[in-house]
């Protein structure tokens, strides 16, 4: 048998907050974030990738530049997804299922592969940025403008590890 508040609540639909008014655009906004939630799983992936398999003179400090990158990106996957549930959705499985990974085993087919992901996840991004603006969405503008600050950090010392 029901509780009697629950059925009270379900009695009176009308006395519940009416759910705020989605943004024309939200429907596309939820999508471009699931598809970042995806480029950042698959950047991590790698990532942590080659922190185990980097091999090389310059191993002791690629293992710890990889291990620095791939945490900040394991915390950025759990924001993104928060972000999602917080504007009511729900993560899709396909924002969670990655390809294989097609990293290289040298330090330089590692470094180019990382640095081509993150640019990809910065053109995501930016391109999510002007949806949200567009869409009175600031929260996940300012998520937007999170991601490519640190995805443009990331991609900047790879590139000057590999220079
Ligand atoms: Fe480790």
């Amino acid at each position: 048998m029901a509780r009697p508040q629950a059925a009270a609540r379900r009695a009176r639909p009308a006395d519940r907050p009416a759910p705020a008014t989605p943004a024309p655009n939200h429907a596309t906004t939820i999508e471009g974030l699931q598809e970042a939630l995806n480029l950042t799983f698959l950047t991590y992936r790698d990532t942590h990738l080659a922190h185990f398999n980097v091999r090389g003179p310059a191993f002791p400090q690629l293992h710890a530049l990889f291990e620095q990158q791939y945490e900040e990106l394991w915390h950025a996957v759990d924001q993104i997804a928060e972000r999602i549930r917080a504007m009511g959705h729900l993560v899709t499985h396909g924002a969670l299922t990655l390809p294989d990974s097609t990293l290289g085993q040298t330090e330089e087919d590692m470094l180019q592969l990382l640095t081509a992901e993150h640019r990809a996840a910065i053109a995501r991004w930016e391109v999510l940025y002007g949806m949200a603006e567009e869409g009175g969405d600031p929260a996940t503008a300012d998520l937007c403008t999170q991601r490519v600050a640190a995805h443009q950090k990331h991609a900047w010392m790879l590139e000057a590890t590999s220079a």
